[in-house]
């Protein structure tokens, strides 16, 4: 999440100018504040008129605009951002970047900030290969800035090659690199989520009331904090844009069979669906017809215990180092995650009411074997940022 943070969004003169408004909207959802300066080839291609109304804010192109200077002039706005994000990025500003021209706000921003600076290159192949945008490029990197992309794929031109402007989540997840503390780079994690649902006949199925959504939530602040998350899925459980790996499941049978494929070679693996503990003895094909229990005697069916996936990830010879488990209780929670905490032989284990379950708050204990601390009530995004951090002090010895 960018919540908080200040953005200074570029846009410059090429055909994947439009793309920019998509970007501004992702990062405001993400909680930024974001503004706009386009230069006047970017003014050709999308109005400033989509920007200001996605953002709420005035846009900036006019290098020489005196009104605006007594506002909010081009150092103040040089000064406010915390990372100004070029998108898309096109030759000729990053050639005026490279070479230290002034002559428009955008070229005279840059040259005028000390923070940060995101580019994402977008432009024909050609372009992009030509000797004098990869000089620029260089020298752009040996300055400082990040370049994130260009994609390779199909370019507005009917080419096919590099020059496509990165996707917007690729783009934010370059700004996450650089605004937030990467402390889980280098790490794999792999996550699960949502509920699973147990197939009675090809209609009627046995699942639950999870909803998947802190356990999305964690994946995202996971692969923010630069981890590579894998993450498997139950039904219903929301998109996962920022995250890299997913692999969505519907019974209990298919979440513990890719869990533990994924979990081999992983350095964590954390519990979060409420998976089914039960699955039906007999699956009926086809659709049950009523009058199964005319009898009198009620319609008896047979459960069997479904595998725990946790605990066969803990006891695996090639175990992930950090095994965190989750536990939905109705009464006496500590005393029953103190115990699932042994039983399962689990490293950490998240404990929480029934009663959160499917809503958009919570809150929880959170046990070691050699610590417990409460979480507050609080959103379910900022409990996963919660959740994240309670894993990076256990990994580096704080609890
Ligand atoms: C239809 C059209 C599409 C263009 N697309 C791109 C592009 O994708 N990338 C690029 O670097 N330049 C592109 N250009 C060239 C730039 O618009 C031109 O270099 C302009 O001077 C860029 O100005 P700016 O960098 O100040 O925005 C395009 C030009 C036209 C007419």
């Amino acid at each position: 999440m960018l919540k908080g943070m200040r953005i200074l969004l570029g846009i410059s003169g090429g055909i994947a100018a439009y793309r920019a408004a998509e970007l501004a909207r992702l990062m405001i959802r993400q909680g930024a504040e974001v503004r706009c300066v386009m230069t006047q080839g970017a003014c050709e291609f999308i109005t400033p008129l989509t920007l200001e109304a996605l953002t709420g804010q005035q846009v900036h192109s006019e290098l020489f605009d005196l009104t605006r200077e007594r506002e909010m002039g081009h150092i103040n706005l040089a000064r406010w951002a915390d990372v100004l994000v070029v998108a898309p990025a096109t030759a000729d500003i990053m050639a005026r970047f490279a070479h230290g021209i002034c002559d428009n706000l955008l070229s005279t921003l840059y040259q005028a900030r000390r923070g940060p600076v995101l580019l994402a290159p977008a432009m024909n192949t050609v372009m992009w290969q030509a000797p004098a945008t990869q000089r620029n490029v260089q020298a752009l990197q040996q300055d400082g800035v990040h370049i994130v992309g260009p994609a390779v794929g199909d370019l507005a031109c009917g080419e096919t090659g590099a020059g496509r402007m990165s996707e917007p989540m690729d783009i934010v997840a370059g700004v996450y690199g650089l605004l937030l503390d990467q402390s889980l780079a280098g790490q794999r994690w792999v996550i699960n989520a949502g509920p699973t649902r147990e197939a009675w006949d090809d209609v009627r199925t046995l699942s639950n009331r999870a909803s998947g959504l802190l356990g999305s939530l964690i994946a995202e602040e996971a692969t923010m904090r630069g981890a590579v998350v894998q993450l498997i899925a139950g039904p219903g459980t929301p998109a996962t844009p920022g995250v890299q790996q997913r692999r969505d499941v519907e019974s209990a049978e298919d979440m513990l069979a890719a869990c533990v494929r994924a979990a081999v070679g992983a350095d964590l693996f954390i519990a979060s669906a409420a998976v089914s503990d039960y699955r039906f003895a007999e699956p009926i094909n086809g659709k049950l017809k009523r009058g199964a229990a005319n009898d009198g005697n009620g319609l008896t069916v047979q459960l069997l215990e479904n595998t725990d996936i946790v605990a066969t990830i803990a006891g695996m010879d090639n175990r992930p180092e950090t095994v965190v488990a989750f536990a939905a209780e109705a009464t006496d929670h500590l005393e029953n995650a103190r115990g699932k905490l042994r039983a399962k032989g689990v490293d950490a284990i998240f404990a929480n009411d029934i009663s959160r379950m499917g809503g958009s708050r919570g809150g929880g204990w959170w046990l070691t074997a050699d610590s417990e601390c409460k979480s507050g009530e609080m959103g379910k995004a900022e409990l996963a940022a919660w959740i994240v951090q309670r894993v990076i002090d256990m990994q580096s010895g704080k609890q």
